[in-house]
């Protein structure tokens, strides 16, 4: 699906409908694609009142939402090595039963809980992302 900053409710409307019980979301794609904007979209819907920015000084920010649980929103673009995020305690993150946003996944793919949802957007012009999303279970 390709689309450009003005349709992103949808998009975002799109992602919240295929979470199902979905807990992991890994947002992937290059710098500056718009992984960031589109958690922020999906947090307003979700109810985040804190403003949602990508983590710089830290691997985690965590939001509240109206339903009291806390979200996760994770970057690994710094990540160079998976050790770092284990003794990061990420893992307690991810078992958490909370939802996990998480930018650049693929330098952490070994971490993965064996479900989750994969979204990847990439540029295909200036003003437009085509955006594809598939879930994926390693227990099946
Ligand atoms: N269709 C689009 N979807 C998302 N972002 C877009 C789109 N078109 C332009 N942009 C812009 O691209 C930039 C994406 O930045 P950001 O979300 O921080 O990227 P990332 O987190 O992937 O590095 C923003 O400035 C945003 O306004
Ligand atoms: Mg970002």
């Amino acid at each position: 699906m390709i689309y450009s900053l003005d349709q992103i409710n949808k998009v975002a409307r799109k992602i919240i409908n295929a979470l199902e019980d979905h807990k992991i979301i890994c947002i992937n794609g290059d710098m500056g694609v718009g992984k960031t904007t589109l958690i922020k979209k999906i947090g307003e819907f979700l109810g985040v009142s804190d403003e949602i920015h990508s983590p710089t000084f830290s691997i985690v920010n965590e939001y509240h939402c109206n339903d009291d649980n806390p979200i996760y929103h994770f970057d690994f673009y710094r990540i160079t090595n998976v050790l770092e995020a284990v003794n990061l305690g990420i893992e307690d993150y991810f078992y958490s039963n909370h939802l996990c946003f998480i930018e650049w996944s693929e330098n952490i793919t070994a971490l993965l809980p064996e479900k989750y949802l994969n979204i990847n957007i990439k540029l295909t012009s200036e003003s437009q992302r085509e955006i594809s999303f598939e879930s994926y279970d390693r227990r099946k």
